[in-house]
């Protein structure tokens, strides 16, 4: 195979900016705390750090209400220190993937209140506008994902406008030319800084069906579920139009030298996520696969999954895994924390790029938030359904000084209650740690290019035990997962394997049998 490209056979980390570290007392992580950490991502071994929206904002949905898409919030710094980050990440052989949010911005950026100034303001086209229906009603059935029609009025001018998001999130209106040559100066202005690339937010909502039709309702809606799922996003969202943006983006990206990356939050199921590659590979370069989040936590389910994926795959196309970020469960929450080192060995040996979601290196689990303290607009509008995102954003968690070495003030969310042992230096000096294993395992990625690009194949579930095969050359190694908590006796396929790893610490005997909740990764060099 050509050498790889370094979003191929890297691992990216995600920064959540508010909750990594803050410097001056705040209680908010910043840019300069980003920059003081850095040596955690080169400790961690990981390649590459995204870093969600750092833009000024009005911070209503905490950074993805954008005001100004070229700026930087003074909550988290100057642009001063953006570049100095930027250098010293660069100096570090560390990547730096900004949050671009192209959908929507916020209804406080200048374009949003020019548009809504006048019916003839030249910008009132870059936002979608549109009549009362007859009734005076909204234009249409669209929810927001946030709940409630995602129509709001503007009695001044005597339209509705549209907002996927919140309120405060007026949609964008891609059709327009000049919008888009905007949104294009902005990504450039960032690439002209040396940026490696983008996580582009919600990609599959930018372009919505031209004439606007009802949403047909969703069969399977039933109450508890989320208000936005009452009916199909079948034209809202995912329109055709969408994929010649992202060759545009993409071709920007590639316009630059260095191998800037584009990566699309996409949440649709594998035959609709797969032409965000691009039919001829000319879209983004990483349209975020994300079933894991959901999947089931058995090994029937999840050999399915990844035989599902690899085979929906177009050709060429570079798979990637997440197990979690800023929106959903955290994953030591969702499986246990035995299950958590399983989890790791995963994400991190199967074929495809890994993104680490921060804190999840530490088995950082979701913190519950007391009802006085909730922030999160998505909890405070459907509040109990458990769709709030603050349990998943609490400080990292660095040391057992005053509050964990994350603020010297009083942090915006609360610490994990168990932070006094679950930190970054705790866990430094524990062999047995998740975070051991998770510097383990990136090391291993590094040294057996069988693991970070080669092949896979048999996929295979056995009961609790998920087995696949990776091969690169004349290497070839052998995962062997338990997702149960029993003891499992071990059928290796042929012999001449012998142990490279296991998730669990001590002594091991043989390759016959895997303990509960371990998983191993066994070698054979001779083909
Ligand atoms: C997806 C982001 O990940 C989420 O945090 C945000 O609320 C929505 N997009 C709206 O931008
Ligand atoms: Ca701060």
């Amino acid at each position: 195979m050509t050498h790889p490209k370094w979003w191929q056979s890297g691992v990216i980390y995600q920064v959540y900016p508010r909750s990594f570290q803050d410097t001056n007392g705040d209680g908010i992580g910043d840019l300069a705390g980003i920059e003081r950490r850095l040596d955690h991502f080169v400790r961690l071994g990981v390649d590459a750090i995204w870093i969600s929206p750092i833009y000024p904002s009005p911070m209503v949905d905490f950074g993805y209400d954008v005001a100004d898409y070229t700026g930087v919030h003074p909550m988290f710094g100057t642009m001063a220190d953006f570049d100095r980050l930027l250098s010293a990440a660069h100096d570090r052989g560390l990547r730096l993937l900004l949050d671009f949010v192209p959908n929507h911005s916020s209804d406080q950026h200048p374009w949003f209140l020019e548009s809504r100034s006048s019916r003839d303001n030249p910008k009132r086209d870059w936002y979608i506008w549109r009549d009362a229906a007859p009734d005076g009603g909204p234009p249409n059935n669209w929810i927001s994902d946030f709940g409630g029609s995602a129509w709001q009025w503007d009695a001044a001018t005597g339209q509705y406008y549209y907002h996927a998001m919140l309120v405060e999130q007026p949609d964008l209106n891609w059709r327009n030319p000049d919008l888009k040559r905007a949104m294009f100066d902005a990504m450039r202005f960032w690439f002209d800084k040396g940026v490696d690339g983008f996580r582009v937010d919600i990609l599959w909502h930018m372009v919505k069906a031209a004439d606007f039709p009802d949403n047909p309702p969703n069969p399977d809606w039933r109450p508890g579920m989320a208000d936005k799922d009452r009916v199909l996003q079948l034209y809202s969202t995912d329109q055709p139009e969408v994929f010649a943006i992202a060759e545009e983006m993409r071709a920007l990206a590639d316009s630059y030298p260095g191998d800037r990356v584009l990566i699309g939050e996409i949440y649709l199921p594998y035959d609709r996520l797969m032409p965000y590659y691009g039919a001829r590979l000319d879209g983004v370069h990483l349209p975020f696969n994300f079933e894991l989040i959901t999947a089931d936590w058995n090994a029937a389910a999840i050999a399915k999954l990844i035989r599902d994926y690899e085979g929906a795959l177009p050709e060429g196309g570079w798979p990637n895994w997440v197990l979690g970020n800023h929106d959903r469960p955290r994953i030591a929450t969702r499986v246990g924390e035995p299950q958590a080192r399983v989890a790791a060995m995963l994400l991190l040996t199967l074929r495809g790029t890994p993104t680490i979601y921060y804190g999840d290196e530490l088995g950082l689990g979701d913190v519950a938030i007391p009802a006085e303290l909730v922030q999160d607009p998505r909890e405070l509008r459907e509040p109990g359904l458990g769709f709030g995102r603050d349990p998943v954003r609490t400080p990292m968690p660095w040391d057992a000084s005053a509050n964990a070495g994350f603020t010297s003030g009083e942090p915006w969310l609360p610490l994990n209650g168990d932070w006094r042992t679950r930190n970054v230096a705790t866990e430094e000096g524990d062999r047995g740690s998740l975070l051991a294993l998770y510097r383990d395992l990136l090391a291993l990625r590094r040294a057996h290019p069988a693991l970070a690009m080669g092949a896979v194949r048999r996929i295979e579930a056995d009961g609790d035990v998920l087995a696949y095969e990776r091969m690169q050359g004349q290497e070839r190694m052998l995962v062997v997962l338990n997702l149960g908590a029993e003891d499992q006796v071990l059928n290796l396929p042929g012999e001449g394997w012998s142990l490279l790893f296991s998730t669990c610490s001590g002594l091991r005997r043989s390759t016959a049998s895997l303990e509960a909740n371990e998983g191993l990764i066994l070698i054979k060099t001779s083909l």
